[in-house]
């Protein structure tokens, strides 16, 4: 069965309900998921497909439930061999230059361990989108194929 490791990474839910929305949807296609809030780098190691959905917090810095998880793969720097991944932040633009900070320390730390990006990082901006899963559910729903492809 196809299967996508969803690693969400949320201070007051947001990005967390988003992934729960997403899971909702990958369900209903019949891909199996699982969303990691406390992961260790085998989770990642382990994952067919990785999808990160994270917020930002402080001044572009990952949220604290996978600050330790961004640190250890830095250090233990598993590669990824071409594992498909894509990355969702949420932020907001009043931020200026740290504007989805999070979501990009994990996209360019991907690009560093060889996985293979399947899109563009999304951008979710909190001032001009209320939900963000009206924008999240629906990009992942595109990139299904991609991501799960054998
Ligand atoms: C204390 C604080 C700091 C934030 N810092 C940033 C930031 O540096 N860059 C950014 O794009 N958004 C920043 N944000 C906005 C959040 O990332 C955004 O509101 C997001 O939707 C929150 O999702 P969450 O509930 O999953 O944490 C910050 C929000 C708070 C409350």
């Amino acid at each position: 069965m196809r299967s996508v490791s969803i690693f969400a990474g949320s201070v007051y839910g947001n990005a967390q309900h988003v992934a729960e929305e997403v899971q909702g949807m990958l369900t209903d296609k019949g891909v199996e998921s699982e969303v990691f809030t406390d992961p260790e780098t085998s989770d990642l190691s382990e994952a067919e497909a990785v999808l990160v959905i994270t917020s930002t917090t402080g001044q572009g810095d990952v949220p604290p439930n996978l600050e330790m998880f961004h640190s250890d793969l830095r250090s233990e720097f598993p590669l990824l061999d071409g594992k498909p991944f894509a990355v969702a932040a949420l932020g907001d633009s009043s931020y200026g230059e740290s504007f989805c900070g999070g979501g990009r320390q994990f996209q360019e730390l991907l690009l560093e361990l060889q996985g293979k990006p399947v899109a563009e990082m999304l951008e979710v901006d909190a001032i001009e989108t209320l939900a963000a899963e009206d924008e999240v559910v629906p990009w992942v729903e595109k990139l299904v194929d991609a991501l799960t492809v054998d």
